[in-house]
């Protein structure tokens, strides 16, 4: 594994008590602000009734007062979170803290990359909705999750939260999240702004990305959360961005994200490490630091002293940082608790109902079988049918092997992780022992108690089910050989802090700390001597398949949170249909991506494939992906004709084609359609549209999806705009990113967007 130079710890906070009560209303409370005038914070005539209301209420405020709301001050918060910034009675200004809640915050579900799988925005809002619910339930003001930097780099650690390699699906399941959070008066998160795609070297290192690429590919999905969701909060990265610090960036926070985007919420530090130079940060944009300390003159727990307390007070006595900028943090942070609803009604922690934890959990479970993708489904030799669904009639004897299936399904690490693991159902190897270079603490993997075995024998009450784990390959290849079907669980652990050295599963030399043996080796040793194999991988990336061409059925379940065990079963035996697809590319080996293997020897990231990502890379460098963007089966089949594409006369385009289920089963396809733009860079093809279209056996539909001319946009170095570019457009419609049918979309004449 390869570590972060620094060492990631949460700062949590104790329980003290009882939330402050809703705070009465701000005019009224008025009073004992001070006289000076710098303090009176301009109108503009743009302004709307909330900027109107913050601007009094920071005419209201001393200078020690505003300074307190723009910096996380350690323990005085009545709930226990990420941070805790006091509010201000006598202003009716609540206590803000934020709290980790990427997954959940009560109800764990499946990880965000799992999400993407369904292509569903309506299930990303419903997903929203149930951690907006909870995070306001437990009496927090802010959602820390909302991460959405695309997977450049497959190996990245925190792929898992993140929702994929594509900017407009990674943007369209942003916008749903934070309407469905912020609908519940919590403040909704970006994060992390921006080219934040790997976590070696994550304080130190530079993204260096040229300014297109930033805007069509890193800043697309913020862009979208800002103008079509008006996302309250954005946090900064930890990296830096063309050698300065994304915290510290004025080019990104002031001149992109506030001036030309118009963005009016406020803008927040990383966790602990984002910050190194207060006023720069100040004076680029920053308007919180997290997790800020009571003291800066106090060396933190990271090496590092705090920047918005007393340093940030003397930079603005000083002159260094004018008040007008402080006045405009506090602001911003008023403006946005006006706006979502939290100034007038602050949240108070409460107890969630038992009947709403049983829900979230059927819901969780619901997310996890329409998460999961079909990679392949043979016919097995001697059969008639695909190997899945398995029928409880036909499979008398199954073995389960691997992965803790007896006891657990495994989850993500780091922040991103939705808690309700149990750490003692799967031993860590290693806890607490020190690896590696950098001197840190090899992660342990958190379980969810949900297990695929009990499941598995529970939809097959006739079957012998036995388990093997996966330590004696040879005993598990026996025990196969002995069986109607062998199903191996794999696992591999990422987290936040930690990339991965490839996309191999791992072993006890990859992952010294949760794998105790060759899981390529285990599933090549079955696939030699079982009837049918059945591989469930519980990843949160690509992996690598050295034994595919073996094995009879491949199901991603990605970290399936914790009713993974019975949503697996569900998939496996036919209960739930697969409809997911793939939000990334799996190639078929390290050495195809744009990138070398990550050394952590580098500070400078150079992001010199530019446009070509993920699927974009594999088309235009024509290499054969082992499973391509956009792909997942189904255990029903679709067939796609008709397909046209004509433009609007305004620069969008409606594409229309029929989708037909020719199978013997229900389901639900996602149609996707792709844009080849005709400009100079721009790679073969990319996402414009897709839909779930549900049918039944033998249905077919017309569908005409409408392509926003803003999908088609290319950003133009020359004008430093949005443009869409002139000439002739293709569109290719399908199942997957390489199964497509092409039509020609017709010309366009070049316009600005
Ligand atoms: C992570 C953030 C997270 C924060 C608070 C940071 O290390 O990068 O994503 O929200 O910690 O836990």
């Amino acid at each position: 594994m390869i570590f972060n130079t620094g060492r990631h710890m949460k700062v949590k906070f104790r329980r003290l008590g009882l939330t402050l009560s809703a705070a009465a209303s701000v005019l009224s409370a008025c009073g004992g602000g001070s006289n000076d005038s710098s303090n009176n914070p301009a109108l503009n005539p743009t302004d709307t009734a909330s900027d109107v209301r913050a601007s009094a209420i920071v005419a209201q405020m001393t200078l020690d007062e505003k300074i307190s709301q723009v910096h996380g001050a350690g323990t005085t918060c009545a709930v226990s979170g990420a941070s805790c910034i006091p509010g201000i009675p006598r202003l009716g200004i609540p206590d803000q803290v934020p709290t980790d809640s990427s997954a959940g915050v009560k109800t764990s579900l499946p990880n965000n990359l799992a999400l993407a799988a369904t292509f569903d925005t309506q299930l990303a809002y419903a997903y929203g909705d149930l951690i907006g619910k909870e995070v306001r339930q437990l009496g927090f003001t802010e959602s820390l999750g909302g991460g959405v930097n695309i997977a450049r780099e497959l190996r990245n650690g925190r792929n898992y939260e993140y929702l994929g390699e594509d900017p407009l699906l990674t943007g369209d399941f942003i916008v749903a999240r934070t309407k469905a959070v912020q609908a519940h008066k919590v403040v909704s998160t970006v994060k992390h702004f921006a080219a934040n795609s790997q976590e070696t070297n994550r304080y130190t290192a530079s993204s260096n990305v040229d300014e297109r690429t930033l805007r069509e590919l890193y800043l697309l999905p913020f862009e979208m959360a800002v103008k079509d969701s008006q996302v309250g909060n954005v946090m900064c990265a930890y990296n830096f961005v063309n050698g300065i610090k994304a915290c510290q960036n004025a080019h990104l926070i002031t001149d992109i994200l506030k001036n030309e985007w118009g963005f009016k919420g406020k803008v927040q530090s990383d966790w602990e490490l984002a910050l190194d130079d207060g006023v720069q940060g100040a004076n680029a944009g920053l308007d919180e630091e997290e997790t800020g300390s009571a003291n800066d003159y106090v060396l933190g727990p990271f090496g590092k002293y705090s920047q918005f307390n007393q340093r940030l007070k003397a930079a603005v006595q000083s002159g260094a940082v004018p008040t007008s900028r402080l006045n405009d943090m506090v602001k911003r942070k008023l403006r946005t608790l006006i706006e979502v609803g939290v100034l007038d009604d602050a949240p108070t922690a409460t107890t969630i109902p038992a009947d709403q934890l049983s829900a979230g959990a059927k819901f969780s479970q619901s997310v996890a079988e329409q998460s999961m993708v079909l990679l392949k489904n043979a016919v097995h030799t001697g059969s008639n049918n695909a190997t899945l669904p398995l029928t409880a009639s036909t499979t008398g004897k199954i073995v389960v092997i691997g992965g803790n299936a007896d006891r657990a399904v495994m989850g993500g690490g780091g922040s991103g992780h939705a808690p309700g693991a149990d750490a003692s159902v799967v031993a860590c190897f290693r806890p607490g022992t020190k690896v590696g270079s950098a001197g840190v603490e090899p992660a342990c993997a958190p379980w969810y108690a949900s297990s695929p075995l009990s499941a598995i024998k529970s939809a097959a009450p006739n079957a012998t089910v036995s388990y093997i784990d996966g330590t004696d390959a040879q005993a598990a290849s026996a025990a196969a050989s002995n069986a109607d079907a062998a199903i191996v669980f794999a696992t591999r652990f990422q987290s936040e802090d930690i990339d991965l050295p490839s996309l191999s599963l791992s072993n006890a030399l990859t992952d010294p700390a949760n794998q105790a043996y060759d899981q390529d080796a285990l599933i090549t040793a079955v696939s030699a001597k079982a009837k049918r194999v059945i591989v469930v991988l519980e990843v949160g990336t690509a992996v690598t398949m050295p034994w595919i061409d073996s094995v009879d059925s491949v199901l991603v379940a990605w970290y399936p949170g914790p009713q993974g065990g019975p949503a697996i079963a569900d998939v496996l035996f036919g209960a739930a249909n697969p409809s997911a697809k793939l939000p990334i590319s799996f190639p078929k080996r390290d050495a195809d991506l744009p990138e070398g293997p990550i050394t952590g020897e580098s500070l400078v990231y150079n992001y010199t494939e530019e446009l070509n990502i993920g699927y974009r890379w594999f088309d235009a460098k024509q290499i054969e992906p082992l499973f391509p963007f956009g792909f997942g089966l189904s255990y029903t089949t679709y067939a796609y004709g008709n397909v046209s594409a004509t433009p609007d006369g305004q620069g969008n385009f409606n594409v229309t084609f029929t989708v037909t289920n020719t199978g013997t089963r229900a389901g639900v396809e996602t149609p996707q359609v792709y844009a080849g733009i005709p400009f100079g860079g721009e790679p073969p093809k990319r996402l414009v549209a897709y839909q779930k279209v549900a049918l039944a056996p033998g249905e077919s539909k017309n569908v005409t999806l409408n392509v926003d001319a803003k999908r088609l946009g290319v950003w133009d170095d020359s004008s430093q705009k949005w443009i869409l570019p002139g000439g002739s457009y293709s569109f290719y419609v399908g199942g997957s990113s390489r199964n497509v049918l092409a039509t020609s979309g017709g010309t366009v004449t070049q316009r600005s967007l």
